[in-house]
Order: structure tokens, then C-alpha cells, then sequence
């Protein structure tokens, strides 16, 4: 009830009728998993430099350094779990006839969910590739190795296939999801600071073509000024009530 009442009249009849449905997600889904968000107080900005950490110029400077962080990272996401929040996004998934999970998240947990088709605009911290020749890397090399191998191919450094400041998106998902974000009628944006670009343009080009906008984090982003709903509760908590709720208002 008290959903409904926050959602108002409008928004419910767009869960209950359209058809388009897109959700943008970043770090806060994975909050309650365990793994660290960025650019909360205690995020992983405000205690590592990401232009030494997360730019192919700090790579170049200091590769093993940069090497061994992204493998502490994947050892963290290996040890953790989906929330609640992941497995009702993997559910929305089965209940609308038109669904786009666009995430900014390295860290594979939707997948593990069971969200089935995920746009991962930034990347993840399961693939590597050669920062030379672009050659793809994943069984084929030790990952746990102490410094990034070296390319068999053309001798240059392995590097993690994740996206780094100053870097361009991999251009054909980034297609996807700007194509996602014309069509949606409704659109989630989830734990997400919505300050990094191109990503945080999608909510804007979704808002601009009509679509419902439902921001789900705790914290006021500067995108809370123009959604249409905004549930201030953890991911985990906020989205199986509403996955809930969409189920319920699609039966009727
Ligand atoms: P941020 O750390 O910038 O923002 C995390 C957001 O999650 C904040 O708005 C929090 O209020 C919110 N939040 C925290 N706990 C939450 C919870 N339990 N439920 C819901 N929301 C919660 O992370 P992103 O917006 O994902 O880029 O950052 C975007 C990009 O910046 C990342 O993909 C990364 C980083 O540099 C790359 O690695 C390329």
C-alpha cells in the first residue's frame, strides 16, 4: 500500500500496460552484496586515485599494481552473492514482453541472477585483452598471475576488459542501449550517482522521448529533480516490492 501510495495513480497504470521496459543499474545494486560502490564516503574513490588505478596511463605507469587491484576485486566479487535486488531484475525480466538490463557494473552478478541478456556498458572484470593488439583473453592466461601477463600473440601487456577514464564505450552496446533508451516506456534507474557519462545520458534520452522515470537509491541524485517516482530504500529491499507490485498490476 504504502508503494502504491508513493507511485501514485499514473505511474502504476505505465507498470500495468507498457510494454517497454529498460532499467539503468550501477554499483548501489551490488551494495548489498558486499562489494564497495565509488563515490560513496566509503566508496573505492575516496580511498584509490582512479586516474592512477582506472586509466591506461596509470596502467602504463604502474602495471602490476593496477593488475593486482583488478584481481583483489574479482576475488571479491567471486566470494560474494546476488541480493535480492539482482534476482527480482532477473524476474522483471519474465514478466514484461520487452526488457533492457543496461549496467555500468563490472561485476557479472546480474548474470548470476540469471538475467539473461545484459548490456554491460563498462565492461567486466571476468575478460581480459591485449591493451596492444586487442586480442581477447580469458581461460588462456593466469589471471592470478602476480603482473599482467604478456600478449603470446604480439608481446604487449594483458590488460582487464574493463573501461577506463578516457575511454570509449564498446561502441555496439552502447548502440543497444541508447536504442533501449528511445523505446522505453518505463525506465528504472537504479544505484546509480548518474554522474558518469555517456551512461547517464540514457535516463535523460528515455525522459526526453516520454518515458516513465522510477529512480530506486537511498540518496537524491541530480536526476531526482525530473523522475517521476523516486523510492528512497535500498535496491534490496525496494525492488522485489516492486516486482511484486508490477506482477500484481499486470494480472489484473
Ligand atoms: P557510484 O558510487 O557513483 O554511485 C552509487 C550510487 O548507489 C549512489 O547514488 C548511492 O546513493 C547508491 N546506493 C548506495 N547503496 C545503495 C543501495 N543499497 N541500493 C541502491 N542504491 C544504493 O556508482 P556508479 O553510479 O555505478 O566506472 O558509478 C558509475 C561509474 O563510475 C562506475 O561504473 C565506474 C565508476 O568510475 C567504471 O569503472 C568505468
Amino acid at each position: 500500500m504504502e508503494l502504491e501510495k508513493l507511485l501514485g495513480e499514473h505511474v502504476q497504470e505505465r507498470l500495468a500496460t507498457a510494454e517497454r521496459f529498460a532499467a539503468l543499474t550501477g554499483a548501489g545494486v551490488s551494495a548489498e552484496s558486499g562489494v564497495a560502490t565509488f563515490r560513496d564516503p566509503n566508496g573505492l574513490w575516496a580511498q584509490f586515485r582512479p586516474e592512477e588505478l582506472a586509466s591506461m596511463q596509470g596502467f602504463l605507469a604502474n602495471p602490476e599494481r593496477v593488475w593486482q587491484w583488478y584481481q583483489y576485486r574479482r576475488h571479491v566479487i567471486e566470494s560474494v552473492r546476488p541480493n535480492p535486488a539482482h534476482f527480482a531484475l532477473a524476474q522483471l525480466e519474465t514478466l514484461v514482453p520487452d526488457w533492457t538490463l543496461i549496467t555500468q557494473n563490472v561485476d557479472r552478478l546480474h548474470h548470476r541472477a540469471g538475467s539473461r541478456r545484459v548490456l554491460e556498458l563498462h565492461g567486466n572484470l571476468e575478460e581480459n585483452h591485449c591493451s596492444r593488439c586487442g586480442t581477447p583473453y580469458r581461460q588462456e592466461i593466469d589471471a592470478d598471475a602476480p603482473a599482467p601477463p604478456r600478449c603470446p600473440a604480439c608481446g604487449g601487456l594483458i590488460r582487464p576488459s574493463v573501461v577506463w577514464f578516457g575511454e570509449m564505450l564498446p561502441a555496439d552496446v552502447l548502440a543497444d542501449a541508447e536504442r533501449a533508451a528511445h523505446r522505453a516506456e518505463v525506465f528504472f534507474v537504479i544505484g546509480t550517482s548518474a554522474e558518469v557519462y555517456p551512461a547517464a545520458a540514457l535516463p535523460l534520452m528515455a525522459w526526453e522521448r516520454g518515458a516513465t522515470l522510477i529512480e530506486i537509491n537511498p540518496t537524491a541524485t541530480h536526476l531526482s529533480t525530473i523522475v517521476h517516482a523516486a523510492i528512497r530504500q535500498p535496491a534490496g529491499v525496494a525492488m522485489p516490492a516492486l516486482v511484486e507490485l508490477i506482477a500484481a498490476l499486470r494480472q489484473r
